[in-house]
């Protein structure tokens, strides 16, 4: 899961971007619905990750995609390393992902997965996912 590295600079981080989520129908390609076994790690950036989580479930729990679609958002960790974290519905009825429904879920790839993971939760497959460079 290793996308291409951003030379980007080190030092525009003074502004906390907030764009719109990409809301697609591609599948965010998961060929293991467990913990990821290549790629970046977390390493430091654990609690980095688990604070970004709050910012995404916070984000996520008034927002609308239907069945298929992915919520997807980005998020930069350290000066080398960000955070995809990728949500796609699989319910067919009208339902919210509440913020417990989104913690319980992102939570536990950050925390139970060295190098971050995917899995299905709910009515929702949960992915977060550690990769070099920063967002775009
Ligand atoms: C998930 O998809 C279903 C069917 O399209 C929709 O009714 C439901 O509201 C969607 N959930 C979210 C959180 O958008
Ligand atoms: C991540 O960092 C890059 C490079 O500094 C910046 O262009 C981008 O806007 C940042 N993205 C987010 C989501 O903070």
């Amino acid at each position: 899961m290793r996308l291409s590295t951003l030379l980007a600079p080190l030092a525009a981080t003074s502004t906390l971007a907030m764009p719109a989520p990409d809301a697609t129908t591609a599948d965010a390609t998961i060929q293991k619905r467990a913990c990821f076994t290549s790629g970046e790690t977390w390493g430091g950036d654990r609690s980095n990750a688990e604070n970004k989580a709050i910012s995404l479930c916070n984000a996520i729990k008034d927002y609308s995609f239907s069945a298929g679609r992915n919520y997807h958002r980005c998020y930069n960790l350290s000066s080398r390393k960000k955070v995809d974290f990728t949500i796609k519905n699989h319910s067919d009825s009208a339902r919210k992902l509440t913020y417990g429904e989104c913690m319980t879920g992102i939570g536990r790839e950050i925390s139970g997965c060295g190098q971050g993971g995917a899995r299905d939760y709910l009515y929702w497959r949960v992915t977060a996912d550690p990769n070099a460079g920063q967002c775009a």
